[in-house]
């Protein structure tokens, strides 16, 4: 059997990214996080203390700049002109302008002409928001992997409640529910089912049951995993 790419779309906090990388590694292949390219995008702009408005200085500097993701001990790793920044593009700064750079034309263009190149020679699992529809219409399974606001926001307030005790569980909420209304409205590829993508519902389902799900779905759609 060949191999073939899996395309895993959704909303903020949906748990595309665990699991992505479960998928992925059940099956051997390779697992690429499009949010982490786009977050690498918005630290440069950060750190480069670039006005937001200045959409085509933003453009440029995403140009300009390299972003590398290896395969680390914890998931993957994330390098912007050589610099581990694994861990600083998931602070709240970053995570606050993200949507607004992913809205940028010239920025998406460069980043999915990227991630084509990275799914080329196939095995590839790649979670994002445009996958399916656009980065690779071509995909042999497709998800769309979702749950409710309410649910999404519980689970990160888990995640982030020994770290941020300050953190409430509204907050959350209209932030996930702000983060959603940008992605879905935007111009340029907004977050939406692919057609030929299978809905799946996660609100009350465990982590093991979605990996489970998604590779019967492999199974009946190209008789794998
Ligand atoms: O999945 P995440 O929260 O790390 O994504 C960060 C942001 O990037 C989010 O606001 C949506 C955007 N994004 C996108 O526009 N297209 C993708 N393929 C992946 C993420």
């Amino acid at each position: 059997m060949e191999p073939f790419n899996i395309a895993i779309d959704g909303p903020a906090g949906a748990g595309k990214s665990t699991i992505a990388r479960l998928v992925a590694e059940r099956l051997g292949f390779i697992y690429v996080d499009t949010g982490a390219m786009y977050r690498a995008v918005t630290w440069k702009v950060l750190q480069l203390n670039l006005p937001s408005e200045q959409m085509e200085q933003i453009g440029h500097t995403a140009e300009m700049m390299q972003i590398e993701l290896k395969r680390g001990n914890a998931g993957q790793q994330v390098f912007v002109d050589g610099a581990d920044v694994t861990n600083e593009i998931r602070l709240p700064a970053v995570t606050n302008l993200v949507s607004h750079v992913a809205s940028i034309g010239r920025v998406r263009e460069l980043l999915v002409h990227k991630q084509q190149q990275m799914a080329t020679s196939k095995g590839v699992v790649m979670d994002g928001r445009d996958i399916g529809t656009h980065v690779l219409p071509d995909a042999e399974v497709k998800i769309f992997l979702t749950a409710s606001v309410r649910e999404r926001a519980e689970r990160r307030f888990r995640e982030l409640t020994q770290s941020h005790p300050e953190l409430k569980l509204e907050t959350l909420e209209a932030d996930i529910a702000r983060r959603d209304k940008l992605d879905q409205e935007r111009e340029i590829s907004p977050l939406v089912r692919a057609e030929d993508a299978v809905l799946l519902d996660s609100t009350s389902m465990g982590i093991n049951e979605v990996v489970d799900s998604i590779l019967q779905i492999c199974r009946n759609k190209v008789g794998w995993g």
